[in-house]
């Protein structure tokens, strides 16, 4: 059975991931809603106004008091500043299993925090929460975040055509990837967490 924690303070090496707030809608709106290099890889478009992006935060802030609701933002820990955001979500009671999905701002990429942060998501998942599997899956013309899927352990279980289609009305291949929670305690011991601390 999933232990559902809500979205606790999880603090790694270089970051800490925290839940977000309504005064942080100017960081999120200029550092990856209205990216286009993100949204190129999801299915909503880029934000134009911060009005948008105030609509989705406030969606976001008021779910937080429910527990079943995991849905960080990613704050850098030397400068502070929220950079991206990482959620878990679809939790299907009858098997234990959930999906993973994340973002980070293009001025931040290939610096390893989204390795650091699904890292982390996918350990307290596992650890704490229970859950039997996490499953994401990545357009195939996004190879980073199919290698941070794997350098986290996910494995390519299959590639579905046509999957999604995306804000300019592409329809896109993905490859969906996943991992179970004890193939994830057998490869990784208990002493090796990325997670320092975590508390409500
Ligand atoms: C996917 C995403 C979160 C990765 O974040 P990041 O902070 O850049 O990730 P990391 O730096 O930890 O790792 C990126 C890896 O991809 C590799 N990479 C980047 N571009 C690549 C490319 N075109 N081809 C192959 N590998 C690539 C990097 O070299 C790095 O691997 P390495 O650490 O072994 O060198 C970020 O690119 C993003 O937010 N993209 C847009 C939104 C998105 O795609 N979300 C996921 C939807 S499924």
């Amino acid at each position: 059975m999933i232990n559902f924690l809500g979205t606790p303070k999880i603090e790694t090496d270089r970051l800490t991931l925290r839940k977000l707030e309504l005064r942080d809608v100017q960081s999120v709106f200029n550092h990856w809603l209205s990216d286009e290099r993100v949204s190129d890889n999801r299915i909503n478009p880029a934000h134009k106004t911060v009005s948008e992006t105030f609509d989705r935060l406030d969606k976001i802030v008021s779910q937080y008091g429910c527990k079943e609701f995991c849905y960080w933002g990613i704050e850098l820990k030397e400068t502070s500043e929220l950079i991206g955001e990482i959620d878990l979500y679809d939790f299907e009671l009858a098997t234990g299993n959930c999906e993973v999905s994340y973002s980070v701002g293009s001025n931040w990429w290939n610096q390893g925090y989204g390795t650091e942060s699904l890292k982390a998501v996918v350990e307290f998942g596992f650890r704490k929460m229970n859950i039997h599997k996490i499953s994401a899956a990545h357009n195939v013309d996004n190879p980073a975040s199919g290698k941070i899927m794997r350098k986290v352990g996910m494995k390519q279980e299959g590639v579905i055509r046509h999957m999604i289609r995306n804000s300019k009305n592409q329809y896109k291949d993905c490859a969906v990837c996943g991992i179970i929670q004890e193939d994830y305690l057998e490869e990784y011991d208990t002493t090796e967490s990325c997670i320092l601390s975590y508390c409500e």
